[in-house]
């Protein structure tokens, strides 16, 4: 074994997947990969009509296609709940816990089941169809899981919007996916402070691109003031209150699209990633139950919001395909104090808990006595997912949070891959803190060099996947060809993350982070490009270039260089109004930690910003420029270092 730190697997841990079934399996499922999922397909979801075909794939540039399952029909909605009536109808399957420590709901899965279908007729009534878009601007409420499994009922395609994203960012996601409705509250509660749903929902709608939205169901979750368009605007309450609550749900094809999901990427517009639903059912499901050695009767959760991807497959389609008690948050982890966490964890005896590096790090910086006035007794296992997690904020989850009881498993993902990939299982993997260990079943990393030559044993390179796993996205929706030059034209044959890792002696992965012009800011995922685009917007702006810097708290800063249109003038005022400029055209979470004014950005002489000088100078890392010898004017460089190093 190498030099790092290594905590094995406690003796006494029973786990549903031990070392020796880990590799069993593992070199079963790449062996014979039909043969494998095949078998889970069949044992873990309900067909209405049986596949005869695995999978059907190729990367190719010509073919790009992934399928998995392709003649079979289910439903996503059946699957997660009416499947799990007779047996555990009366068990808690969605504990809501509010924003306010008093407010907290259990929702039975007969219960879910009757919410369920009651709007998915609701829906078919306002003539939702499938194959229609749906868009869910949403708090951590119930109704978002609803409205989720009520539109996979009917065969309607959710796109779920971030509850942060500014109405411009909430627009651009509406015209891309053609949104025929959108569901929404009057506000959201984090923290204690609103944040104006509807209103925001209404700015968006207002927006002339938008033109496909024809009616707007509205959550009252709060009460609050609202302005309201007669004919276009209902009520959630009114209109599932006077439907049926028996809806039959719609016979899907395997590859019949479940849900759309906005993410970033290094240029461009977000992109909508599809996922449709057999095989992300499957996957999501697999590696929720595997991944948490999930066992009946537990209380799992998850901290995400299910604008993400996090939120999706680990707090709504996995657990609840697993027939899990589920739990979801509304607040924040400070508030109203810096124990809610440890508080939830024992108010509802959860067992295993679910979160982000940010959190842990910043819960950390607050010392061991919020933690430890909590008992904690109940969790069983750790997890941490959007980042990569370091070691020291790994020691502490793990002695501090899991009092040296719980395996972490550190798990890495993406939006694109639907479920974890490369991740330790409780019962089957000794841990290395840093480390997100090794692949899941079926599923085949490697490394790869510049030129796309495979490197093996101990490496680093280019996070490639050989080989297609069901979770897969299947493409950006609207645009195939995007699809294809994202990941597949990059590296030939093979899926390209746009992650960098290293390989140790033990197999074990070390994520290094993005290659590509992508943040990763508190696990949020940003494209520079964006950021770059909502500066420029700005009448002041004439040129900006972002990049990421080393964050204590958010992993990564966002370290923005603003060139100033002809006759502006730097000052402090406008610095603010820039800030809040970009806070206002995406959302809270873009807003740029530095700006600095930068009379010239640095070049090469065919003018292409030299982003890696830039990081480097928003590092604080003079010494270590690179070759400056292409630039146009190598002049600004030393400009730029002078205002770093006097601000
Ligand atoms: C990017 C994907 C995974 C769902 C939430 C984020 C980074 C994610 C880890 C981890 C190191 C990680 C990668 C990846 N990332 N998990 N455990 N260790 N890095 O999904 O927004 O699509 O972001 O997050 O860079 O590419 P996402």
């Amino acid at each position: 074994m190498s030099e790092e730190k290594i905590y094995p697997v406690p003796a006494q841990f029973d786990a549903l997947i031990d070392k020796q079934q880990y590799e069993k399996m593992y070199a079963d499922s790449i062996r014979d990969p039909d043969a494998f999922w095949g078998e889970q397909a069949r044992q873990r979801l309900d067909w209405i009509k049986p596949f005869s075909k695995v999978s059907n794939y190729s990367f190719a540039k010509d073919d790009l296609h992934i399928r998995w399952f392709e003649d079979g029909t289910l439903n996503v909605s059946y699957n997660c709940l009416d499947l799990h009536l007779e047996e555990r109808g009366d068990q808690t399957a969605i504990i809501w816990e509010g924003d306010d420590p008093d407010n907290s709901l259990h929702i039975s899965y007969r219960e879910l089941h009757e919410k369920v279908s009651r709007l998915g007729n609701a829906l078919r009534e306002q003539g939702v169809k499938k194959g229609d878009r749906v868009t869910l601007y949403l708090p951590m409420i119930p109704e978002a899981a609803v409205a989720m499994l009520a539109c996979a009922r009917i065969g309607a395609v959710h796109s779920v919007v971030f509850g942060g994203f500014s109405p411009g960012a909430l627009a651009d996601r509406i015209v891309d996916c053609e949104a025929s409705i959108v569901i929404t509250a009057d506000q959201s509660v984090r923290g204690g402070k609103k944040v104006p749903l509807k209103a925001n929902v209404d700015k968006a709608l207002a927006q002339e691109r938008v033109t496909t939205v024809e009616k707007v169901i509205v959550v009252k979750r709060t009460g609050g003031d609202i302005e309201w368009t007669d004919g276009r605007d209902l009520w959630y309450e009114e209109i599932t209150a006077s439907a049926d609550s028996d809806c039959p749900p719609e016979e899907m094809n395997a590859e019949d699209p479940l849900f759309i999901l906005y993410t970033s990427g290094s240029t461009g517009k977000p992109k909508g990633v599809l996922h449709t639903s057999a095989g992300y059912l499957l996957y999501a499901g697999m590696t929720h139950e595997l991944v948490f050695d999930y066992r009946p009767g537990e209380v799992y959760w998850c901290t995400a919001d299910v604008g993400w991807v996090t939120g999706h497959s680990y707090i709504v389609y996995g657990p609840l395909a697993n027939a899990a008690t589920t739990v979801m948050f509304e607040g924040v982890p400070s508030y109203p104090d810096n124990s809610r966490f440890w508080e939830i964890i024992d108010k509802h005896q959860v067992n295993s808990f679910y979160t982000a590096p940010t959190a842990i790090r910043a819960l950390m910086r607050d010392g061991d006595e919020p933690v430890k006035k909590c008992s904690r007794k109940s969790l069983r296992v750790l997890g941490s997912v959007g980042e990569p997690i370091n070691p020291q904020a790994w020691e502490w989850y793990y002695h501090v949070v899991g009092d040296g009881r719980c395996p972490i498993v550190d798990t890495w993902w993406q939006t694109e891959t639907g479920g974890t990939l490369i991740t330790p299982l409780p019962g089957a993997t000794d841990l290395k803190p840093g480390s997100a260990t090794r692949p899941f079943f079926g599923v085949q990393p490697a490394l790869v060099d510049t030129d796309g030559n495979e490197l093996d044993g101990a490496n680093n390179g280019a996070l490639v996947l050989k080989g297609s796993w069901p979770g897969q996205m299947r493409t950006i929706f609207g645009d195939h060809e995007r699809f294809f030059q994202t990941y597949f034209a990059t590296f030939e044959n093979v899926y390209f993350t746009g992650d960098g890792a290293r390989r140790d002696e033990d197999g074990y992965y070390w994520i290094t982070g993005r290659m590509d012009d992508v943040l990763n800011v508190s696990g949020h995922r940003m494209g520079t490009a964006e950021i770059e685009s909502a500066l420029v917007a700005h009448p002041s702006v004439a040129e900006a270039a972002v990049v990421g810097f080393p964050h204590d708290l958010k992993g990564q800063g966002i370290y923005a260089y603003v060139t100033l249109s002809a006759g502006k003038e730097p000052s402090d005022a406008l610095l603010g109004e820039l800030s809040q400029w970009v806070r206002t055209e995406i959302g809270p979470i873009a807003k740029p930690d530095f700006i600095q004014f930068a009379p010239g950005l640095p070049k090469t002489r065919s003018g292409k910003i030299m982003r890696r000088i830039l990081r480097k100078i928003a590092e604080n890392d003079y010494g270590n420029l690179g070759d400056t010898s292409t630039l146009a004017e190598p002049g600004v460089v030393n400009d730029l270092i002078d205002r770093r190093m006097n601000r």
